[in-house]
């Protein structure tokens, strides 16, 4: 079913690496090594000031430019802040919001991550809606009430057209940066679970036409079997998204 209706998005998350004088090197060599590799879609979401020439270095290519966060309001005094104006005009065409570190260490709640959510798609950009359970949650057998509610939440208010626009990047938050990664079965349960309360939200259709990626340690080793499941329809990925290479294999891996 999956492949027929939904596109496969592969996505990398930069964080807070790459200068931009790195990050055009390694747009083009991720361009070059994912060049005609159709199957699915490529995009690099890299720290602000890498945007524009990002942006520049990937016309043309295979590879999407995408922000890691954006701010809510269009404009005004929010010291540090970024708008999805700025965004856009720069180039990104896609934002992650609500990612673990920015939950964890900058105190963002289902509240804001629905708000620049929101804005993001009021806007244009197409947006990557982080979520997942903590270790304890998994622990306690809770992790599908978890990962429905903050489902729910972050996806308040938005409509079934702007649902379009929004991919969900499932991310148990014990699997981040650790090396641990949910086995395939693991991430397959969860985004069919978070398939379910979109369903349930917006309809069996727009279910059927969310892409909904696993994100945690997902690697040119496991990506074949992660990706192989029903329900994940990609990946978002973190330390491999930094060596072309690995990440053109990941790419190659979602070719099937
Ligand atoms: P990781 O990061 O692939 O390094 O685990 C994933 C993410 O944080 O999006």
């Amino acid at each position: 079913m999956k492949k027929e209706v939904r596109k496969v998005v592969i996505a990398g998350n930069w964080k807070m690496n790459m200068t931009p004088s790195a990050a055009v090197e390694a747009v083009k060599e991720t361009a070059k090594l994912t060049d005609g590799k159709t199957g699915c879609e490529v995009v690099l979401c890299v720290p602000f000031v890498d945007i524009a020439p990002a942006a520049d270095a990937a016309k043309g290519t295979n590879v999407k430019i995408g922000a890691q966060n954006v701010h809510f309001e269009k404009k005004g005094a929010f010291t540090g802040e970024i708008s999805a104006d700025m965004l856009l005009e720069a180039g990104a065409e896609y934002v992650i919001v609500g990612h673990r570190e920015r939950r964890q260490y900058f105190g963002e709640t289902d509240e804001t991550v629905n708000k620049r959510a929101r804005a993001a798609l009021a806007a244009g950009l197409k947006v990557i809606l982080c979520l997942g359970e903590v270790l304890e949650q998994r622990q306690a057998g809770i992790t599908d009430e978890i990962v429905s509610m903050q489902t729910k939440l972050d996806l308040s208010g938005i409509t079934a057209e702007e649902m379009k626009n929004v991919i969900i990047a499932y991310e148990p938050v014990w699997a981040i940066g650790t090396g641990l990664t949910a086995t395939p079965e693991q991430a397959d349960e969860v985004c069919g679970v978070i398939r379910k309360v979109i369903a349930g939200l917006y309809g069996g259709d727009v279910a059927e036409s969310t892409v909904i990626q696993y994100g945690g340690s997902m690697n040119d080793g496991n990506a074949d079997d992660l990706l192989a499941k029903v329900n994940v329809d990609g990946g978002l990925i973190g330390g491999a998204s930094l060596v072309p290479e690995k990440f053109a294999r990941i790419v190659d891996a979602a070719q099937k």
